[in-house]
């Protein structure tokens, strides 16, 4: 049977006549970017949805990412996870800093805390951990760390939204935690991100930041740049949040589906959640070995269906990554992780199917 494809995920999208009314009023007023209207809507609309106390739209993650840095104004080490995105690092390089890779616990795939203390020098001036897949770090111990040592704390809150700590939005945590708005996202705008802290001197001086420094007197007062999200990308973000809250329950309906499906498979693990509720916009498996990885995929492959190997490598084995140091765990898992097919238009019976080509396999 000639079946579509099925990828590990696709877009969740507002029909095409809501996002084209907001640009026909861009059209109107001939502002396309520069924290125009729909940007400060899209930000207002989007701090009442996850009931956070600001949101600094921006062009994507990364910058989100590197803006922090610049807003705490950071030199020196920054101990940060190798189970992430490769962007984790290079905003943390770009921004003159290095990357000190702390292992992951096995279970969670975030940051093992009790594995940063013995990281930490004089030059450690921030810890940078990734909520991956929107599992919650376990926020109170490292916290406890920052504290002690008088750390800055980043959070790479890329798979974030959606998540929540202690009964509040997890991207209320850390000094700053900076978010991904990238079409793979629970939330999109095609290209975006966002800095959200609760420290109203850092929500005027990231605003500055991605203005090219500038203060509204024209002076440039801060090592600026260009990081500023357009008036087209806050309209998709303003017609896509009207979808928000069913797109989130969906994911969290699938993730359980696939868990129920998949609960007594012996060859399989999940990632387990033990801070917080997720989001659930990820559904991870962890097979015995890459072996059985491999032969789960070609399966996947042959039926029309792409999983991704989410995250591999490590990214401290990148060529690019100066000093290799070895993070056993993370190296070790991130060569039997795949991401299943995760989104709004999966069905339920492409996800029975997929949940019945690993059963042959793992
Ligand atoms: C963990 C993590 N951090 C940062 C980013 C960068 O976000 P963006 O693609 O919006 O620049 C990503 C992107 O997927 C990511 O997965």
């Amino acid at each position: 049977m000639n079946r579509k494809p099925i990828y590990v995920t696709q877009p969740s999208l507002a029909p095409l006549d809501e996002y084209i009314k907001l640009l026909e009023g861009v059209w109107e007023r001939g502002i396309l970017t520069h924290n125009g209207p729909l940007v400060q809507q899209f930000e207002k609309d989007l701090c009442r949805k996850l009931d956070v106390s600001n949101f600094v739209a921006v062009s994507n993650g990364t910058i989100a990412l590197q803006m922090a840095i610049k807003a705490l104004e950071l030199k020196g080490e920054i101990i940060t996870s190798p189970f992430t995105w490769i962007a984790t690092i290079s905003a943390i390089k770009w921004e003159g800093c290095t990357p000190v890779f702390c292992d992951i616990d096995p279970e969670t795939l975030n940051i093992d805390p009790d594995k940063i203390e013995a990281l930490i020098t004089q030059k450690t001036v921030a810890i940078m951990p990734v909520h991956v897949f929107g599992n919650a770090c376990d926020v109170a111990s490292i916290e406890a760390i920052a504290k002690k040592y008088n750390l800055k704390i980043i959070y790479d809150a890329a798979h974030a939204i959606g998540s929540t700590y202690n009964g509040k939005s997890l991207l209320e945590y850390g000094d700053i935690s900076a978010t991904s708005l990238h079409a793979t996202k629970l939330l999109n705008t095609a290209e975006g991100g966002g800095c959200i802290t609760t420290n109203k001197y850092l929500q005027e001086k990231l605003k500055r930041i991605r203005f090219f420094g500038h203060n509204d007197s024209k002076d440039v007062v801060e090592d600026g740049f260009n990081g500023k999200m357009t008036e087209v990308h806050a309209a998709l973000g303003i017609a896509n949040l009207k979808y928000y809250d069913e797109v989130l329950n969906d994911r969290k309906e699938k993730y359980r589906k696939y868990k129920n499906y998949l609960s007594n498979i012996a060859g399989i693990k999940f990632q387990k959640i033990k801070h917080g509720e997720p989001n659930c916009s990820y559904f991870p498996v962890i097979f015995e070995s890459e072996e059985k990885l491999f032969a789960a995929d070609e399966e996947f492959n042959k039926n029309q269906i792409f999983p991704r190997r989410y995250f591999y490598p490590s990214v401290n084995t990148y060529t690019k990554i100066t000093s290799y140091k070895e993070t056993s765990v993370s190296e070790n898992i991130s060569r039997r992780i795949l991401c299943l097919p995760l989104y709004w238009d999966l069905t339920e019976e492409e996800l029975i199917r997929t949940t019945k080509i690993l059963k042959t396999i793992a």
